[in-house]
C-alpha cells in the first residue's frame, strides 16, 4: 500500500494506525475504544490489561487527525503523568507519517497542525484555565480526587468534548466507583485479566496464592472491595438510606446553636 493510500485508511480507521505504531494487534475492547465516539466512556480494566497504552493511543490519534485539539490526560500523580507523556512520546516517534511537532517537553506534545496534548498531574489547581478541550482521558482514575473530576468536567461544557476515564477498582469510594455504579450516560467496558491474552491462568493462579482474595479481585477481576476503613457494607449503607424520612428535630436544633456559635 501506498503512504498515500495507508494515511487514508487510518484516517477511517484508528484501529489501524494504532496496530502500526503500538506494533501490537489490539484487544477487542482497546479497537473499540478506538473506534467509538468517545463521548463518555468508562473503563474498568485489570492491571496490566493496556489502559495506559490506549489512552496514549487515543489522544495521539485524535491530536493528529483533528488539526487544533486539545487533548488533556489526567492521571493521579506528576510522575504517572510524566509516564503517561512517555507513552505518547514512544508512539509519536514510531509513526513515520507523524505531523510535525511544534514543541515538546515532559509534559505536552504541541503539533504543527495545532493540537495540543497535555498531560496533567493530580492537583486540581493546576488543571483549571484549558477552554475548548476536544477530549479528556483519564487514567487511574479511580485515584483520581473528586475535586480534581468535578473540576474537569466543565471544561466540556461549551466544546462538547469527550471524557473516558480508565482504572482499575480501588474500593468502593470516590467518583469512579460512583460513576461506574450509578452514573446515567456512560458506556462501560470492563476486562478482567481471564480476558486479557497476555496474562496466563498460571500467573493469575499464583497471584490469587500471594496476594489474597481481596486484592485478586480488585486487581484482576474489577472487583470494588470494602474499603478498610468501612464499618458497615457499602451496599447496607446504600439500602438503609431513605429519602422520605424527615432529620431529627434534635439534630436540627443542634445545627442552628451550632451556627449561631459562629
Ligand atoms: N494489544 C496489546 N498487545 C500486546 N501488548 C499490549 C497490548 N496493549 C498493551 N500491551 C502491553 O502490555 C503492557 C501493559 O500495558 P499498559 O501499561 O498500557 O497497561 P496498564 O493497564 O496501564 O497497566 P497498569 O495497570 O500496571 O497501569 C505494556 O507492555 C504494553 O505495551
Ligand atoms: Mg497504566
Amino acid at each position: 500500500m501506498g503512504e498515500l493510500a495507508r494515511d487514508l485508511a487510518e484516517a477511517l480507521d484508528p484501529v489501524l494506525w494504532a496496530e502500526r505504531v503500538t506494533g501490537h494487534m489490539l484487544d477487542p475492547w482497546q479497537a473499540e475504544l478506538l473506534r467509538g465516539d468517545c463521548r463518555r466512556v468508562l473503563l474498568n480494566v485489570c492491571r496490566q490489561g493496556g489502559k495506559s497504552t490506549t489512552a496514549g493511543a487515543l489522544g495521539l490519534y485524535v491530536a493528529q487527525h483533528e488539526p487544533g485539539a486539545l487533548v488533556l490526560l489526567l492521571s493521579p500523580s506528576q510522575r504517572q503523568s510524566g509516564e503517561l507523556l512517555r507513552t505518547v512520546a514512544g508512539l509519536y516517534g514510531a509513526d513515520d507519517s507523524a505531523v510535525q511537532a511544534d514543541a515538546q517537553s515532559v509534559l505536552r506534545l504541541e503539533l504543527a497542525n495545532g493540537s495540543r496534548i497535555i498531560s496533567l498531574p493530580g492537583k486540581e489547581a493546576t488543571v483549571r484555565g484549558f477552554a475548548g478541550v476536544r477530549l479528556i482521558v483519564i487514567d487511574e482514575a479511580a485515584r483520581v480526587s473528586d475535586d480534581l473530576y468535578y473540576s474537569v468536567r466543565p471544561m466540556l461544557a461549551v466544546s462538547g468534548g469527550g471524557l473516558v476515564a480508565m482504572s482499575t477498582p480501588f474500593g468502593k469510594r470516590g467518583w469512579w466507583h460512583k460513576e461506574w455504579t450509578e452514573g446515567q450516560g456512560w458506556q462501560r467496558i470492563q476486562v478482567t485479566a481471564e480476558q486479557c491474552p497476555r496474562i496466563s491462568p498460571a500467573f493469575l493462579a499464583e497471584e490469587r496464592a500471594t496476594i489474597g482474595a481481596w486484592w485478586f479481585a480488585q486487581e484482576y477481576m474489577c472487583q470494588f472491595g470494602e474499603t478498610s476503613d468501612q464499618v458497615f457494607s457499602y451496599e447496607l449503607v446504600a439500602a438503609a438510606l431513605r429519602d422520605d424520612i424527615k432529620p431529627l428535630e434534635a439534630a436540627k436544633h443542634l445545627t442552628t446553636a451550632r451556627e449561631s456559635e459562629v
